[in-house]
Parts: C-alpha cells; sequence; structure tokens
C-alpha cells in the first residue's frame, strides 16, 4: 500500500532564509462579511482570528517583526458605524489580548499618527505597549491611522527643521537619516509584504519601506487567513530571487563568497 504523509509548508522551510519582517495589508474582511450575508463588522471581528494565527505563526518560525496594516488615515472616510466599530474592536482585542502577548513574549509597538487616534485606543494602547515593552520574542507592529505618505511628509519636514537650525548639514541627508526620522526608525526594512483579498496594490502603505520588498498577493479573504497560507507565504518568498539591481551571475559569486 503507498500512502503519503502530506507536509505542510512549515516543515518546508529553510530555516537560515526566513525573513527577518513580514508586513501584512489585511484586506477583505468586508466582502467575506457580505459574502456570508453578514454585517461588514462581522469580518472585522473574526480577522482578529486571523491576526492571531499569523503572530503565532510568525513566532512560531521566528520572525522578528510583523506589522499589521489595521487602519489607514483613508479608513477615517468609511461610514461613521463601521469606523466606531473598529475602534471599538481595537480597544477590546488590545485589553483582552495584552495577557496573551506577554505569555508569548511579544512586545507590541504601533506606527501611524496615533496621537490622533481617540483617547481610549491612545489609552489602551500606550498602556500594551508599557506592559509589553520588556518581552524579546517577535514585535508586533501595528499600523494605525497610517499614511505612508503623511510618513514621509512629517520626516521631512523634521528634517527641514534640523537642516534650518544648523543641527545637520544637506550632506547629512542620507537613507540613514530618513530612515530615522520615519516611524519605523530601528525597525528592519520588511523582505515580505503580504496583502490579502486579491487586491493587487499598495493603499499608501509603507512606501519607502517596501522598495525592495517581494510582494505575496494572494485572493484569501483576511478572516480565511490562516497559519498554513502564511507559512506557504514565506515558502513562495524563498523560491524568489533577490536581485537588488544586480544580475543572477554575480549573485552566484556572492553565495560562493560567503
Ligand atoms: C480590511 O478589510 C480591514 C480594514 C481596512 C480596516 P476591508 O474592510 O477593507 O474589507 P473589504 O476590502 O471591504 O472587503
Ligand atoms: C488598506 O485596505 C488598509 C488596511 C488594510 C488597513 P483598504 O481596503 O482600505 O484599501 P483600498 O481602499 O482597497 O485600497
Ligand atoms: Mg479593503
Amino acid at each position: 500500500m503507498f500512502f503519503s504523509i502530506e507536509m505542510g509548508y512549515k516543515d518546508k522551510l529553510d530555516k537560515d532564509n526566513i525573513p527577518e519582517h513580514v508586513a501584512i495589508i489585511m484586506d477583505g474582511n468586508g466582502r467575506w462579511a457580505t459574502e456570508k450575508g453578514q454585517m461588514r463588522l462581522v469580518g472585522h471581528a473574526t480577522g482578529v482570528e486571523s491576526v492571531r494565527e499569523s503572530l503565532t505563526a510568525a513566532s512560531e518560525i521566528n520572525v522578528k517583526f510583523l506589522t499589521l496594516y489595521a487602519f489607514s488615515t483613508e479608513n477615517w472616510n468609511r461610514p461613521k458605524e463601521e469606523v466606531d466599530g473598529l475602534m471599538d474592536l481595537l480597544v477590546n482585542t488590545i485589553s483582552n489580548e495584552i495577557e496573551s502577548l506577554n505569555n508569548n513574549d511579544v512586545r507590541l509597538l504601533t506606527i501611524g499618527n496615533t496621537p490622533d487616534l481617540p483617547d481610549s485606543c491612545r489609552n489602551e494602547l500606550l498602556n500594551a505597549i508599557k506592559r509589553t515593552e520588556k518581552n524579546k520574542g517577535t514585535v508586533l507592529v501595528l499600523a494605525l491611522n497610517y499614511s505612508a505618505k503623511n510618513e514621509i511628509k512629517q520626516a521631512i519636514k523634521r528634517i527641514a527643521e534640523e537642516y534650518k537650525s544648523g543641527d545637520i548639514e544637506l550632506d547629512d541627508i542620507d537613507d540613514e537619516l530618513v530612515e530615522n526620522h520615519l516611524y519605523t526608525a530601528g525597525i528592519p526594512d520588511p523582505e515580505l509584504m503580504i496583502r490579502t483579498s486579491g487586491e493587487i496594490r499598495i493603499s499608501n502603505f509603507l512606501l519607502w519601506q517596501l522598495a525592495y520588498s517581494e510582494l505575496h498577493f494572494t485572493s484569501v479573504f483576511w478572516p480565511d487567513f490562516k497559519k498554513e497560507d502564511f507559512y506557504r507565504a514565506i515558502y513562495e518568498y524563498q523560491t524568489r530571487e533577490r536581485r537588488f539591481g544586480l544580475i543572477g551571475e554575480q549573485l552566484n559569486e556572492l553565495d560562493k563568497n560567503d
């Protein structure tokens, strides 16, 4: 008798080539719910389980940073009911999950214009950030009230002020200086960016940081995105040749010299 044991994607991963930073545009909650005849908010609430799945998967294979796009500055323009529901979900989820984040050694950070979030959200986030700050495992970075264009604009303004006050010279403005003024200062660029729901666009997410990221688009709606989908994206990433402007032969030479 022949039988085969189907290996999951996790077992097929090259442990020496795990991305340090994975970023995800969690998209498709609304369509997922609508297809099931439910309110869009049901999709958002169900999407929280996919956040847990991805975070656990990332931790298990030692992805150091997992950035999740949770709310864009453009999302304020959605119907008030949905925006309010999303803010409530955020507050409740954060407060419910702090213990689990600590049990799993996960540290929480945020990027985006978080000072402008409603007080209840901001306070809950500050509390969770403080209570997880000593954790040494995966860093969960939530992009909230986030816009990449705004991130770049505020960096330009701060750099211009430093120049005007004489703290820096024009020649000091290099990649490193710009990066130190982004919300993501201290966080490496994502090697891999995943977007669910079949949309093939960036939607104002990490425009600077994604310059050389590998992009993975899947038609799965976010509430259906499970650990195996995450591992599959990493597996597919590992089949890519990241060339950074070089030609294949040069990369082979570099490999030989490793
Ligand atoms: C992503 O799902 C969650 C947020 C943007 C907050 P959507 O709410 O965008 O779901 P679709 O794209 O309308 O299906
Ligand atoms: C991007 O999704 C923002 C988040 C996932 C938080 P959207 O659903 O808002 O993006 P568009 O409108 O389809 O580009
Ligand atoms: Mg969407």
